[in-house]
């Protein structure tokens, strides 16, 4: 429990690290005497309260976990430059609270022949013993994807800093049919019911064009044997990348652990699709006895699948919190901009805000919220109640810092039976919707919501609004983010975002929070069952400059029962080893 103290003594005292500099061969440089002001006018994009190290390239999160009083995050880096590079490690930091980070070493390097050309992701199974094991993705001397094991060095080291790697690697290679390059990361696994129940463990693959979740099983976490059949697959799907597959709860919102099976829960299988690059979700059943999942309904990669995000977000990871009984997401939003404005900015990739996810009480989907632990960093707060939004109108929230909040809002509408435009939504991509729509296109109910990261004149901003259709079942509910105007800049991939909302409007509120940091926008509607992130690089709506503004350009009137925006503070998370390493 000392060893635990010198993490709040480190974490409490860099209050005044507030900027990161980039200085060669250091992840983490002294940021100490760092010029802030000049770096923000030079970084406008890097953020400031979402998880990323000040230089680099970043990918997926790995390994993701609690364990002894702390969070651990694990994510793919290349120490060499901005770019995703050959030789790929396993970078890892931990944290009290998700939000505030300790930088430790670099936990898994290329070493060995079974990892000689990159450690790729993986996950962590804390097995009896409470032993955390890392199974992981190296791609050996032949350019193999291969499945390795590793465990800490030290378990009385409270960060668990150094990790071994086990001599019995590779663990898995490719089986029959799948191709040496198209087999990778491994989930945490699951234990059969019972006392001698097996583990459990599926990797990322194909045959042929059939993507699929290849089920591997073991007694003793060590030797692993392909079982008969992958756990699900579907044809003509491509690659599955970072599958994860968990418990959820149908009693309440609470996480269950992995390993749980009984009548009250569901399985997800989510699907990170290399070809489509989104993540997918499915909802079903397993049988552990047949080692059968069944979906709910089949995975097929297109707009009729379900998604964790809209917008960016990929090759997620799910862990179970289990002081605070949540299952909690974590997710890589890469850039919108090019390969030299990332050799210029001398960085890459941003991890999404972690997001609480569990079974809505429909059953028919998940929902997604970000930890409440991200309200700590709430500064500055400005409230508007019961205000009516006229059509046509504009107003802009002031005092706050609108390049790095959290907004809270809540619409009412009005006349939706007489408003709302009829159009028969049924098999439209609502993503192409969102195409061929925008702001200033007149809708009846809506287009109404939010510009975020705009200059006064509107000329930029990110617009992220909610139009309502009067479909042959009942009022349905688009949400889009569109970042068409988010930059006077060129270059940049600026695709409109956009999704259904299952909600009814005629009785309940459109519900919208939107978490903007710099060059993210994390937006999550109708309380986190519709969510959407986006990139976007302002030239002029750059930190003080940046503007926020509520707007409605539809033909009808709509209410803003509540709005709540807060400035975020920016979190800790440059801490160099070197000065924790002092303090013990
Ligand atoms: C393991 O970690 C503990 C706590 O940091 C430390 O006291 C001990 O010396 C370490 N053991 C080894 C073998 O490094
Ligand atoms: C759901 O509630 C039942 C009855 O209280 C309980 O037995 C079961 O363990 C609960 N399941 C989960 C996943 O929490
Ligand atoms: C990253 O972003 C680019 C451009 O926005 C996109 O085309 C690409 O598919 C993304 N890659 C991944 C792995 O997310
Ligand atoms: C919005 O749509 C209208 C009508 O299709 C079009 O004239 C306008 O250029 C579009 N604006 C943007 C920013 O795409
Ligand atoms: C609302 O529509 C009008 C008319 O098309 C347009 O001039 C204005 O820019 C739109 N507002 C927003 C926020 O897009």
């Amino acid at each position: 429990m000392e060893m635990l103290s010198i993490l709040v003594i480190a974490l409490s005292s860099c209050v005044l690290l507030h900027c990161h500099e980039a200085v060669e061969g250091s992840r983490y440089p002294e940021t100490g005497n760092s010029e802030c002001r000049i770096l923000e006018q030079q970084q406008p994009y890097l953020p400031s309260f979402h998880f990323r190290p000040p230089q680099n390239w970043l990918n997926d999160p790995n390994g993701p976990m609690w364990y002894n009083g702390m969070y651990h995050l694990f994510y793919q880096y290349n120490p060499e430059g901005p770019l995703f590079g050959d030789k790929m490690v396993w970078a890892h930091s931990v944290s009290r609270d998700m939000i505030h980070w300790v930088d430790l070493d670099l936990a898994l390097t290329p070493t060995e022949p079974f990892d000689m050309k990159s450690c790729w992701s993986g996950s962590i199974t804390i097995v009896p013993g409470n032993i955390p094991m890392i199974l992981y993705t190296g791609i050996d001397s032949n350019g193999v994807q291969v499945q390795n094991l590793a465990f800490p060095k030290n378990l009385s080291d409270p960060f668990l800093e150094q990790w071994e790697k086990s001599t019995r690697n590779p663990i898995m290679t490719p089986p029959q049919g799948v191709p040496g390059d198209f087999f990778r990361d491994p989930t945490t696994a699951w234990r059969d019911p019972g006392p001698d129940g097996k583990w459990n463990v599926i990797v990322g693959g194909l045959i042929k064009n059939e993507g699929m979740a290849i089920l591997y099983q073991s007694e003793d976490f060590v030797s692993w044997t392909k079982a008969e059949h992958p756990l699900y697959s579907s044809p003509g799907t491509g690659m599955w990348e970072c599958p994860d597959f968990f418990p959820v709860s149908l009693n309440s919102s609470n996480g269950v652990d992995t390993s749980v099976v009984d009548p009250s829960v569901k399985h997800v299988l989510k699907i990170s699709s290399f070809s489509n690059v989104h993540d997918y979700y499915v909802l079903g059943s397993y049988a552990p006895k047949t080692s059968k999942y069944v979906p709910g309904n089949e995975y097929t990669g297109s707009s009729t699948d379900l998604r964790y995000d809209y917008g960016k977000f990929y090759a997620s990871k799910t862990f179970f919190d289990q002081p605070k009984s949540r299952r909690i997401l974590w997710g890589w939003a890469n850039e919108s901009d090019t390969m030299e404005d990332d050799l210029a900015k001398g960085w890459a990739g941003v991890q999404a805000i972690p997001r609480e996810i569990w079974l809505h009480s429909s059953g028919k989907q998940l929902v997604q919220w970000p930890v409440e632990e991200l309200n700590k960093l709430r500064g500055q707060h400005v409230q508007v109640l019961d205000e009516k939004l006229h059509s046509g109108s504009v107003f802009e929230v002031e005092g706050i810092t609108a390049s790095q909040a959290d907004i809270e809002i809540e619409f009412e509408l009005h006349s939706l039976e007489e408003s709302a435009e009829v159009f028969d939504t049924t098999g439209t991509d609502p993503q192409q919707l969102c195409s061929d729509s925008n702001a200033s296109v007149k809708g009846g109910v809506g287009p109404f919501g939010l510009l975020a990261l705009a200059t006064k004149e509107l000329t930029e901003h990110t617009a992220i609004f909610f139009r309502i259709f009067k479909g042959s079942n009942g009022f349905v509910v688009l949400m889009c983010s569109d970042q068409r105007k988010s930059s006077l800049r060129d270059g940049l991939d600026k695709t409109p975002y956009g999704a259904f909302l299952e909600i009814d409007p005629q009785h309940e509120k459109i519900a919208l929070r939107t978490l903007i940091d710099h060059s993210i926008v994390e937006s999550f509607g109708g309380g986190g069952k519709t969510c959407i992130s986006s990139r976007v690089y302002p030239k002029l709506a750059i930190n003080s400059e940046a503007r926020l503004f509520v707007f409605n350009n539809g033909t009808v009137d709509v209410a803003i029962s509540s709005l709540n925006a807060w400035s975020m503070n920016t979190a800790q998370k440059n801490r160099p080893t070197q000065s924790y390493a002092l303090l013990d």
